[in-house]
């Protein structure tokens, strides 16, 4: 018999679920988008009816006990009114007059639907748990808690990495008192050193978002990827980064409004959002300048937390996070030696940050020593589902080949087949880092149109990621550091930009993915292979997904990709399979 500590994300977007057991091990974290195979799971809840059964009976067998936590507190004021009071957006009224001119995509009847599915959803958070629990296991006891949110952003941060010691970042839209947190991580516990609070404080995430609108992107489907990516093809507009000056500026560990007038002023930044005519040029100018003031205010708060906090590790979470370009620079734009960054340091990771926090609040003395997390802890696709699809089907050509699977897609990419790559679990986070992949051959550079032709038909200012042997790291790039989770942007050496062309940006960089065997031997031998064949230790690596849809979670969904697109190649576990029309020989 056995406790289990079950992790709820229950904010409107990124619902998650993860389950850590007695002992500290994380038994299963994965978002809810995956299963449902909708983009975000917005207003979805995390311990969906349907999946509960099937989830309890594989990681929860025999318990005494299951703790449900969540990452929001149930008494803390909900989205109504932290609209009202927090972040950028934040000015009296702004709820009835200013949330529709700021998010122009968005209608106020989406907004007033999508509060009213957050406080909903962190109302019901686990109830759905608790009825399956009851009849199910009906001798089993259940606890709730629930913590603040950034608490549990920072918890993954901090378990996730291997640091002893850490000075800590939480750098969100909003949470229940601000959008921004920091906290002292020392022997397995959290410290708040100070968290945003009061009405002139600026949210960074919300800011982001209002980049990301005046770019054209929609920030409600994720889309701050695509301004990061046409960033790189700006330069600075002055007047737009004096304009963004006059409104925020870091002020210690506050990042504050400048202005009174709020709303006069955000209204003048109007002026630079996409018009009918707007060229692609003066939108990639509205997004460097956003990034670089972006980049410029998080410096000067991190800068400010190495002062006081004096640790040369930073463990940094919260939807800023996500931010690649900028996390490449941290190291030289601040005294921070190392710096961490988890798989999934958005609201997907507050499942297992809560998850943790009741663990560790339940069994304070169970010390494990600091470990890197690994991201592979979603669902795995079985060989069973792959055999069922070998009996009926009758237009696919399958092989199982159980001793030469690696050595067979290495020769496949090096002829420059594009290959859908699916192995073990599944990534938690939003990255595909090797088990839910499309790889291909890096080195030849119109590799990339030909993805984005055939594959995933996205624009063409999107860079593709090169995952690359951690031994090799240092040759490749300059100031290499390990980025396991593609967390960061890097320089690539201008000696070796020519040699992976496809996932060289137009700035010289790559989002890099640093590959150690100890983590995923299956993807290291595979890349190894390639190298041996071409001496490029390097893959293309780019999410098994098309536009618009989250990471394939099923062999239906894979299947479904490769059909439906110009990928030459799936391999599933040991299985290659091709289509009939356009076998491989
Ligand atoms: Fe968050």
């Amino acid at each position: 018999m056995s406790t289990y500590y079950i992790g709820l994300s229950v904010t409107y977007h990124d619902s998650a679920l993860a389950i850590v057991s007695e002992e500290g091990e994380v038994l299963f974290a994965e978002a809810t988008e995956r299963f449902l195979q909708n983009k975000r799971a917005l207003n979805c809840e995390p311990d969906q009816l349907f999946r509960i059964p099937e989830l309890l009976e594989q990681h929860c067998p025999n318990p005494k006990k299951i703790v449900i936590a969540s990452n929001w507190r149930k008494k803390r004021p909900i989205y109504e009114n932290i609209v009202k009071k927090l972040g950028f957006l934040s000015a009296p009224g702004l709820l009835k007059t200013g949330i529709k001119k700021l998010h122009s995509p968005l209608p106020n009847y989406q907004l007033h639907h999508m509060m009213a599915c957050q406080s909903s959803s962190i109302e019901r958070a686990g109830l759905n748990l608790v009825r399956i629990i009851q009849v199910v296991y009906p001798d089993c006891a259940i606890a709730f808690k629930d913590y603040d949110h950034h608490l549990t952003h920072a918890a993954m941060a901090c378990y996730a990495s291997p640091f002893e010691e850490a000075a800590c970042a939480v750098i969100d839209s909003y949470g229940e008192n601000g959008s921004i947190a920091f906290y002292r991580y020392r022997n397995r516990k959290l410290e708040q050193i100070h968290e945003a609070k009061g009405l002139s404080k600026a949210s960074l995430g919300l800011y982001y978002m209002k980049i990301t609108e005046l770019c054209g992107f929609d920030w409600l489907k994720g889309e701050e990827w695509k301004v990061m990516g046409l960033a790189s093809y700006g330069k600075l507009n002055q007047k737009l980064y004096d304009l963004l000056s006059s409104i925020i500026a870091v002020n210690g560990f506050d990042c504050t409004h400048l202005s009174e007038k709020l709303f006069e002023q955000l209204a003048k930044l109007d002026e630079f959002m996409q018009r009918p005519d707007s060229t692609l040029e003066e939108l990639a100018d509205v997004a460097y300048t956003g990034q670089a003031f972006f980049a410029d205010l998080v410096t000067q708060l991190l800068s400010h937390l190495r002062k006081v906090n004096q640790c040369e590790n930073l463990a940094l979470a919260g939807g800023c996070a996500l931010n690649s370009s900028f996390n490449g620079q941290i190291t030289q734009r601040t005294e921070f030696k190392q710096v961490f960054i988890p798989s999934a340091p958005a609201d997907d990771g507050c499942a297992l940050g809560a998850a943790w926090l009741a663990y560790h609040e339940d069994l304070p003395k169970q010390i494990k020593p600091p470990q890197l997390q690994t991201p592979y802890t979603g669902s795995t696709i079985k060989d069973d589902a792959v055999e069922r699809l070998i009996r009926f089907n009758k237009s696919l050509n399958i092989q199982r080949l159980p001793d030469s699977i690696i050595a067979e897609t290495a020769r496949l990419l090096a002829e420059g087949k594009l290959v859908g790559w699916v192995q073990g679990r599944a990534e938690y986070g939003p990255r595909a880092l090797g088990n839910r992949s499309i790889l291909a051959d890096p080195r030849d550079a119109k590799m990339q149109d030909l993805i984005n032709e055939k594959v995933k038909f996205r624009e063409m200012f999107r860079p593709f990621a090169p995952s690359i042997l951690h031994e090799h790291g240092d040759g490749y790039f300059e100031n290499y550091h390990e980025s396991p989770y593609m967390d960061k942007t890097l320089k690539i050496r201008k000696t070796m930009q020519n040699k992976i062309a496809a996932t060289c940006h137009v700035d010289g960089t790559g989002r890099l993915q640093t590959v150690k065997r100890e983590w995923n031997p299956r993807f290291y031998e595979l890349i190894q292979a390639f190298y041996q064949l071409t001496q490029v230790p390097v893959l293309l690596n780019t999410s098994f997904n098309i536009m618009g849809k989250p990471l394939v979670h099923s062999l239906e969904d894979a299947l479904t990709v490769f059909m439906t697109t110009g990928l030459d190649v799936l391999v599933v576990n040991d299985y290659l399979i091709t289509k009939p029309r356009n076998e491989v020989e």
